[in-house]
């Protein structure tokens, strides 16, 4: 097999020739589609080679048509095609290059370019789409001006959309119609989009800041015309925002959102016409979970952001995909913060962040946030790239506070509108506001692994002096053995006898600055041994390691004024205590729960001033996932049963609390909306009537039957129909899920939700379901969602059956990857993840694991990115 060429950020070099601008016709037919390219080229003038040959980015399936240059046909002397692309010998300085090509969109099901979904046209072009299309300087330092005139066939297809602004339209002969849009923006070619199609949608109007009047649509299939407007009201909270926080105004005439069923990411942000997965847009309390309400709120406001970080400034270069990404994500989720419980979104944040992208980075496809070198730019899009990169950009904005951080963003967006540009003109757009030097802190773009701090403190009641001594220290990653210290932020409170926080004397400060390996804080007028507070609101995205007593557990996670911080003490208490359960499971001693567990828990449940969105962070236990985590050989049985036993015991000793906290949220719930404060009564109800079914007695499955049958909402329907699903009252199990099928049939993203429920059922056996499953009408391997919401779930959301003895997980996932790769190969990479981290296994299942990651391998032909993966995956 041919190996996939490794590219790297060192290797950059300006493009040799512009494309100024850009006109596209697109004839849509019904077993392909012919697109006309008509290019205004010039030579860059910063290019270092002023002869240069024209490469154009073109896939292997594409058909040439034609290729002329200022109106005459090119001779087959003057140019060449590979499977990348062509190269065009002798060009002048400046010209109009014509190409034509055929594309097959039925036959696309990567969904990478023009595809199409359900019966509508649609395109996704980032990050290397755009060269399924046409031929193109498919980079994103190559912008250009877009004219796009998309013709089609009027009773299929009569809506006709792409970017930009809508600037003629009419009818044709043969039934056929036209929709000419222009596009004023320079844009790269991966913010290209169209959609054609037979389309239902909803309207609304903004003003803007400066009282222009923005056409708002979103656009679906017509049976789902009435889910669309909680993503119409997320997006004008999403443009007003961005107007009152960052002073970003909206740059067209027209914002359009269409919903497509078939699609490999979330949400795609191309000028002027978002197009989203629909489980990502669609909403309606009946069909939709409070989880997935938010997610919507969420990535509508996500993509918008994108508008000004990522389409009016973009990329230099994939290396500099975490630019717009991490900056994007922590606008995001700033917005969330504020649209409903800030201290709730930063836990969620965290919990994300410390099970997904930690475990990345300690595993074998670690890298930075800036990467220094990639095959297959696809696998980079990552929680690394996303996540963390949006804690570096929070550390900045924590360093330089709101005001600073939003001179520093002006600058940005004002010194490069219209650019492509780098994460080191970001960070000097932060410098040249401040006067700061943020030359250290360019460590967190470039070195991969998650920090550990490890945190001593003494104090001394004669002088009344409290010292905090902290070190550094990052593990290697694959290729960086070595690694410098990072700059970081350090917010911490120390608090009294009482809880409260200490007073800091004169010219001390509860943020400190870390810079070097090991530092010493010392701070004065302290009356008494404070408990400290340390990391508040996780400041920086690290690994903490500080001796707390559970008694200083205890106290934390009833007095910390930092509410961040009370639910991390909680977690730091159950992980211990469960971890130490696991120990005794494995040395074959008996269990008991720690009862200082019962009594913090008890606490916090009848806690009157905690709201019940606290609350229930505060009560659920650490996740499988993360617990393994902390684990140097993740015993995932072990895991499994430490932490139920402690759902148990907590259960059998709070029975009364949870009883009564579970009837009070049933009785104060009203009509069913999502605001954040409906949204934790709910929670707190379904999280107590869980803990009521690990004590599996017929009263509490009576609760949740009930809870079912008379549910008026997705999140307690689907809330209890997990429980029921995942407990030992199988016959019940089964007469709920056939009667949940026949109720929700017909909707596709609720059946979705039903198989997720199954495959994620932690008893045995249901590996074999999971396989039956792939075989109801009602799945598809070709649609990203049907395979994410059945072996995904099976692989990521099941530990205990995924890691089974016998390997057999890991057979199936292998043989799934092996099958996807033909059809998928952006998902078929994405699904390697859990066979990746096979080194914090034992010794068999990491033979097992790696068995399969080699049986992959030589499985034949493989995509550049499923091949990236698993060679990095066994390095
Ligand atoms: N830029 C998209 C976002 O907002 C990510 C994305 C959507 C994507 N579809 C994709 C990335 C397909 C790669 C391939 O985060
Ligand atoms: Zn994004």
């Amino acid at each position: 097999m041919s190996q996939p060429n490794v590219i790297y950020l060192k290797d950059y070099q300006v493009p040799a020739f512009l494309i100024d601008h850009t006109q596209l016709h697109f004839e849509l037919m019904t077993d392909y589609t012919q697109v006309s390219a008509t290019l205004t080229m010039r030579r860059n003038p910063e290019s270092t080679e002023p002869s240069a040959d024209l490469f154009l980015h073109g896939d292997k399936e594409l058909t040439l048509l034609s290729l002329q240059i200022d109106g005459e046909q090119l001779s087959s002397s003057s140019f060449q095609r590979d499977d990348n692309g062509l190269t065009l010998y002798n060009l002048l300085d400046a010209f109009s290059l014509k190409i034509v090509t055929q594309i097959y969109p039925d036959k696309n099901t990567a969904l990478e370019g023009l595809y199409r979904s359900g019966g509508m046209f649609c395109t996704q072009c980032e990050a290397e789409g755009f060269r399924r299309i046409t031929f193109f300087q498919d980079r994103p330092d190559v912008m250009s001006v877009f004219d796009t005139t998309l013709s089609a066939d009027k009773a299929l297809y009569p809506v006709l959309l792409s970017n930009g602004n809508l600037v003629d339209s009419g009818d044709s002969a043969k039934g056929r119609h036209f929709a000419s849009w222009h596009d004023p923006h320079p844009k790269p070619a991966y913010l290209f989009a169209l959609v054609a199609g037979d389309l239902a949608h909803i309207e609304a109007s903004f003003t803007t800041m400066s009282g222009k009047e923005i056409s708002l649509k979103v656009f679906a299939d017509a049976k789902d015309l009435d889910k669309l407007d909680y993503a119409m009201q997320s997006l004008k909270k999403s443009m007003r925002w961005d107007e009152q926080v960052y002073g970003r105004e909206y740059d067209l005439e027209v914002f359009n959102i269409v919903a497509v069923d078939f699609f490999n990411m979330g949400a795609m942000e191309n000028k002027g016409l978002n197009i989203f997965n629909t489980s990502c847009v669609l909403a309606h309390p009946e069909t939709t979970t409070d989880a997935s309400f938010q997610r919507v709120e969420a990535i509508v406001a996500h993509e918008y952001f994108h508008n000004w970080s990522g389409n009016r400034v973009t990329c230099r270069d994939w290396f500099q995909l975490s630019l717009k990404e991490g900056f994007t994500v922590f606008r995001d989720s700033q917005f969330s913060a504020d649209m409903n419980s800030s201290t709730v979104k930063r836990i969620e944040d965290v919990r994300l962040l410390r099970t997904a992208q930690f475990s990345e980075d300690a595993g074998p496809m670690a890298h930075a946030i800036r990467p220094a070198s990639f095959i297959e730019i696809s696998n980079f899009y990552t929680m690394t790239v996303y996540e963390k990169g949006a804690e570096v950009v929070r550390m900045l904005h924590t360093f330089l506070g709101a005001e600073k951080f939003r001179e520093g963003s002006d600058l940005y967006f004002s010194r490069h509108d219209g650019q492509a540009v780098t994460t080191d003109d970001f960070i000097s757009a932060m410098q040249d506001v401040s006067g700061r030097d943020f030359s250290q802190f360019k460590n967190w773009y470039n070195q991969a692994g998650t920090p550990v701090l490890t945190v001593t403190d003494e104090y001394d009641a004669q002088l009344q002096c409290y010292q905090i001594h902290i070190s550094q220290y990052c593990p290697a990653t694959p290729g960086q053995t070595e690694k410098l210290p990072y700059h970081l932020p350090f917010c911490l409170g120390l608090l009294d006898e009482n809880g409260s926080d200490i007073e800091l004397a004169e010219g001390e400060s509860s943020l400190l600055e870390l810079t070097e390996t090991s530092q010493t804080f010392v701070f004065h007028n302290i009356a008494v041994k404070p408990v400290p507070s340390l990391l508040r609101g996780f400041s920086a995205p690290v690994k903490l390691e500080y001796a707390y007593s559970r008694e200083q557990l205890v106290f934390l996670i009833s007095h910390d004024a930092d509410g961040f911080n009370r639910w991390e003490a909680s977690q730091k208490l159950a992980a211990e205590i469960i971890l130490e359960l696991v120990d005794k499971l494995i040395n074959g001693e008996e269990l008991s729960l720690d009862p200082c567990l019962v009594e913090a828990y008890r606490a916090v449940i009848s806690d009157e001033n905690l709201d019940k969105a606290m609350i229930t962070q505060v009560i659920t236990l650490p996740s499988e996932q993360y617990l393994a985590q902390l684990c140097t050989e993740v015993d995932v049985s072990n895991i499994h049963r430490a932490r139920q036993f402690v759902r148990q015991q907590l259960a059998a000793a709070l029975e009364s609390e949870f009883l009564a906290a579970y009837q009070g949220a049933r009785q104060a719930a009203g009509r069913y909306d999502p605001s954040a404060q409906s949204i934790a009564k709910r929670s707190l109800q379904n999280l107590s009537l869980g803990y009521l079914m690990a004590l599996n007695k017929e009263s509490h499955l009576t609760l949740a039957r009930r809870q079912y049958d008379t549910a008026d909402n997705m999140t307690d329907s689907m809330a209890a129909l997990a429980l029921v699903v995942h407990s030992q009252f199988t016959q019940v199990a089964e007469d709920l899920l056939s009667n949940f099928y026949l109720k929700w049939q017909e909707d596709t993203l609720v059946i979705n939700q039903w198989f997720s429920v199954q495959a994620s059922d932690p008893k045995a056996g249901t590996l074999a379901k999971v396989q039956q499953l792939m075989k109801h009408p009602a799945f598809d391997f070709v649609n990203p969602n049907k395979v994410r919401s059945l072996v995904a779930s099976f692989c990521m959301q099941n530990p205990i059956n995924f890691h089974a003895e016998d390997g057999s997980g890991y057979l199936f996932l292998a043989d799934q990857i092996i099958a996807l790769d033909k059809t998928n190969p952006q998902l078929a990479a994405r699904l390697i993840g859990p066979l990746s981290k096979w080194s914090s296994y034992a010794k068999v299942r990491q033979s097992q694991i790696r068995e399969q990651l080699n049986r992959i391998l030589g499985s034949g032909e493989l995509s550049a990115d499923v091949y990236e993966v698993v060679t990095k995956s066994l390095a």
